[in-house]
């Protein structure tokens, strides 16, 4: 069966923050996508919104630059992207002050009917002014939906005034707080071998899995965007979301149905029961690097304080933590929790161990038996493999052999991976929060984070260095093996 699209009414979608990197790189190229795929409606219109005087024509060169630099040249659809442009519209606004504000209403005014997408590609500061200046000029009909990206906020207190603010304009029905994780396709394959599946449910406890790891490791650096990341560090930048949100997909119990509140509600309570990490355990159960010069496959690279221009920052580039859920299902399972910048290579992944065989029947000679592993792939190469033990074949005896049942998505199915904000912008209009991110959830990941970062504070020390190249700093390497576990290495 090839992919199916499920057909929406007319809307409006306006994005403030245009020009912007997310918006050049993310949104504009996922909508030109869903354009050509048929599911954007003829009326629909986008219309961008910067400071920048531009006119129509001027957002349509850089919508098709957009969409020729993400979908590469020979493979763009002309036609399509002709036709797309035609449907882009362009409004200079001052989102602080006046300027502009009565031009984008006006052509609002036209579809006031529609779904209308009010999403923020702007800088996090803006959030609460866009907010406001929306519900001021009475733009928020009961059509109206918010977006607005990661990060909400540096710490609980930030997080809640932003979601006040919004949330005096907004209905939290029509708040979407993106984290694109979970727009991803294995991420929600994830939910799929969960809930669609009988095999797993069973096993799916402390009793028979002895560990899982989440691994989400990027080669690149902090690129251009240092100023943010230094305000950051890798655990709000990923942990205090993309890293919880997976954890929480792997470990909620069954929700009632895929419906928003039915996961949400799940998801808040794992959450909720995540063991505290303060200044009494910090030491033991986090690790924080930072990167130095070092090289990664494409050649030399420089250090974080390099790419920053300073002499010194506390700010970490890389965290593991041992994480723990407390409650019937998850008590005494370690999840632990990986991600940095400048690591050997591009991978994310989330890998579930399984208990030994309380007993093995077999002669030495046979060999040992290694642990059954589920590796849920999310990037690059999107797949699940499920690691057995197999007797290894041909003649010579019983010798045993740990061999992988290997589902690529790419090999079997030979779809073209839609980008997860295809996903998520059209989720947007159709109304459906399933993927994205409640207030409560928000907040309940922060009221996690932030003992953490204040243990870190308060224990005076800085990161960890470790080389550009490697993976994290030793005692990374020691945070798992103290437990006679070791991270997962494909190659293993
Ligand atoms: C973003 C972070 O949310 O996710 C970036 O701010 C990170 O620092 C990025 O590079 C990773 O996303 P992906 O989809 O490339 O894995």
């Amino acid at each position: 069966m090839g992919p199916q699209v499920i057909a929406v009414e007319p809307f409006d979608i306006v994005v403030f923050g245009a020009s912007g990197d997310l918006a050049t790189r993310k949104l504009l190229p996922a909508l030109y996508q869903r354009d050509v795929a048929g599911q954007i409606p003829e009326q629909a219109r986008i219309i961008g919104v910067s400071r920048r005087p531009n006119s129509n024509e001027e957002f349509r060169a850089v919508a098709r630059e957009a969409v020729h630099a993400s979908v590469g040249e020979e493979k763009v659809d002309r036609a399509g992207l002709k036709r797309f442009c035609e449907r882009l519209f362009y409004v200079p606004v001052d989102v602080g002050a006046d300027k502009g504000w009565a031009e984008l209403a006006a052509i609002l005014q036209e579809g006031e009917d529609r779904v209308r997408v009010c999403y923020l590609a702007t800088a996090p500061e803006l959030f609460t002014v866009i907010a406001r200046q929306l519900g001021k000029r009475k733009l928020v009909t009961e059509q109206t939906r918010l977006v607005v990206e990661k990060p909400i906020g540096k710490d609980l207190k930030s997080a809640r005034e932003v979601n006040d603010t919004i949330g005096s304009v907004f209905a939290e029905r029509n708040i979407y707080r993106i984290d694109h994780y979970l727009g991803k396709e294995t991420v929600q394959n994830l939910m799929a071998l969960r809930f669609a599946n009988a095999l797993f449910e069973p096993l799916w406890n402390s009793r028979y899995i002895d560990s899982v790891q989440i691994t989400v490791a990027e080669t690149i650096g902090v690129e251009g965007r240092a100023a943010y990341y230094d305000t950051a560090g890798a655990l709000r930048d990923m942990v205090q979301n993309h890293m919880l949100q997976l954890l929480c997909l792997v470990a909620i119990e069954t929700p009632r149905s895929i419906e928003a509140d039915s996961v949400r509600d799940e998801k808040l309570k794992v959450l909720r029961a995540l063991k505290p990490i303060n200044e009494a355990n910090a030491g033991a159960l986090t690790v924080r690097g930072q990167y130095r010069a070092g090289a990664i496959a494409e050649g030399a690279v420089p250090g974080y304080l390099e790419e920053l221009g300073s002499k010194t920052s506390h700010t970490e580039t890389f965290v593991a933590i041992k994480a723990e859920i407390g409650n019937w299902r998850w008590a005494g399972v370690p999840f632990y929790l990986r991600t940095g910048k400048r690591l050997p290579s591009r991978v994310s992944e989330i890998v579930v161990t399984f208990r030994p065989v309380p007993h093995s029947v077999f002669d030495a000679s046979a060999g040992p038996i290694a642990s059954n592993r589920l590796v849920i792939r999310l990037q690059p190469d999107e797949g699940v493999k499920l690691w057995l033990m197999i007797k290894d074949p041909g003649p010579g005896g019983m010798r045993l052999r740990h061999v992988p049942l290997d589902m690529s998505f790419a090999a079997s199915f030979g779809v073209r991976n839609p980008d997860a904000y295809e996903r998520l912008v059209m989720d947007v209009v159709r109304g459906n929060q399933t993927l994205f991110m409640r207030r409560d959830e928000v907040e309940a990941a922060w009221t996690w984070i932030d003992p953490i970062l204040e243990a870190w504070q308060g224990s005076g020390e800085g990161p960890k260095s470790y080389t550009a190249g490697t993976w994290g700093p030793s005692s990374a390497i020691a945070l798992i093996e103290r437990d006679g576990r070791t991270w997962h290495d494909e190659d293993d």
